[in-house]
C-alpha cells in the first residue's frame, strides 16, 4: 500500500513510532500547511518520505499513493475524505 499523510501533528509522531515495521506499507507523500514547513521536511529526511506539500490539493494530484492517512484536525476530516 502507499499512503500519503495529511498532518504532521502529535499523532503523526505516534504513528511513526511503529509504521516503519509494517513493511507492506510505504509512506510517499505527506502534507500541512507552511506553517510546518520546518517539520514536514524533518520526518521527510527522517522517513525518507518523497514529497512534501503545503497544499492539500496539490498533494491530491500526486497519483504515486492509492491511500490517505489523514491527521487533520477533525473539522476538516470530511471535506478532505471528500
Ligand atoms: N493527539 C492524539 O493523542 C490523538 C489520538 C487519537 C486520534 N487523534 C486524532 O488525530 C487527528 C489529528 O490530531 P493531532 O493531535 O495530530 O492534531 P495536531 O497536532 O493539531 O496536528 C494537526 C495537523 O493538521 C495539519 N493541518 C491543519 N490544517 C491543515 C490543512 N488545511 N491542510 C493540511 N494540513 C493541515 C496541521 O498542520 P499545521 O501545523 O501546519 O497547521 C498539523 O500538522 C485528529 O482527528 C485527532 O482527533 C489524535
Amino acid at each position: 500500500m502507499k499512503v500519503g499523510i495529511a498532518g504532521s501533528g502529535l499523532i503523526v509522531d505516534t504513528l511513526f513510532d511503529f509504521i516503519g515495521n509494517l513493511k507492506q506499507i510505504e509512506i510517499v507523500a505527506i502534507v500541512a500547511t507552511s506553517r510546518s514547513i520546518d517539520k514536514l521536511n524533518k520526518l521527510s529526511k527522517e522517513h525518507d518520505i518523497k514529497y512534501v506539500y503545503t497544499d492539500y490539493r496539490l498533494f491530491l494530484e500526486n497519483k504515486e499513493f492509492d491511500t490517505v492517512y489523514l491527521d487533520v484536525p477533525n473539522h476538516l476530516h470530511y471535506l478532505m475524505a471528500k
